[in-house]
């Protein structure tokens, strides 16, 4: 099983529009060109600026052409009534209408979560939401679960992005700490590679498809974003361990698929 994770494509419309989606559509082509080829495509929100008027079609032109499963979650920049209005029924919600759900492949089970609050860019799932989730873990006890949102539920040490995570993480992480076969949780938002031990699991955030943000780790003043290079995580299943591998997507030297 292998798992590509995709986090803060922040695609937007009009004139700055070209180059969120030229680099999303890189990272997808550098995907593509793996042997094996990944079971399926996670990106873990952000998936657009703020402008939402068409802004989904776009999105959905792009990855619609893609061949391989991608399922979306939402970020604090998203709007998840608009997100289902474009992609209610797809496989990009697990075939559903909505933006909490899972999708069951014979190797792993995929759950997303929606941690948008309308009044703040901070994260929150609710007792509701963490309910369906320990449903949800609860029916596939021997299958590793991969748990994608978009925020953080801890603090990461950049305190400006600490001072916007999970404002629930505490109790997700009651919930998760039930389910040793919480392989990972998958998370993005901090627009960086960050590794760090969660309630008996491991929190992966994806670096953004689009910019990343600097290593500001000494104050609450926002870190900025710069053109580092953009990329992915792969997380291989093996052994009955989790590998997790950092792939840079935009290099010159990057061997990219076309689709
Ligand atoms: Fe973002």
């Amino acid at each position: 099983m292998l798992i590509a994770h995709l986090s803060d494509t922040h695609v937007r419309t009009g004139p700055l529009a070209a180059e969120p989606a030229a680099n999303l559509h890189q990272a997808l082509g550098r995907i593509l060109s793996m042997r094996p080829r990944p079971d399926c495509v996670v990106i873990t929100g952000d998936l657009c600026e703020y402008e939402y008027t068409g802004v989904y079609a776009d999105l959905r032109a792009l990855i619609e052409r893609f061949p391989l499963p991608i399922h979306l979650t939402t970020g604090n920049h998203d709007s998840p009534a608009d997100l289902i209005d474009t992609f209610k029924g797809t496989a990009f919600l697990g075939a559903t209408a909505s933006t909490t759900y899972s999708v069951d492949y014979p190797g792993a089970t995929i759950i997303a979560l929606d941690s948008n609050r309308p009044d703040s860019p901070a994260g929150f799932l609710g007792a509701e939401q963490l309910a369906w989730l320990d449903d949800t873990l609860a029916q596939r006890p021997g299958v590793p679960a991969f748990v994608c949102l978009h925020h953080p539920p801890i603090a990461l040490g950049i305190p400006f992005l600490d001072g916007m995570r999970l404002e629930d993480g505490p109790a997700l992480g009651e919930v998760v700490a039930r389910h040793p076969h919480v392989a990972r949780i998958l998370a993005g938002h901090v627009h960086r590679v960050i590794v760090a031990p969660f309630a008996g699991t491991i929190v992966s955030t994806a670096p953004s498809t689009y910019r990343q943000s600097g290593l500001r780790l000494h104050d609450a003043e926002p870190p900025g974003y710069l053109a580092e290079p953009t990329g992915y995580l792969l997380h291989q299943l093996l052994d009955g361990n989790v590998v997790t591998h950092s792939v840079v997507a935009s290099h010159a030297g990057a061997v990219l698929a076309g689709f």
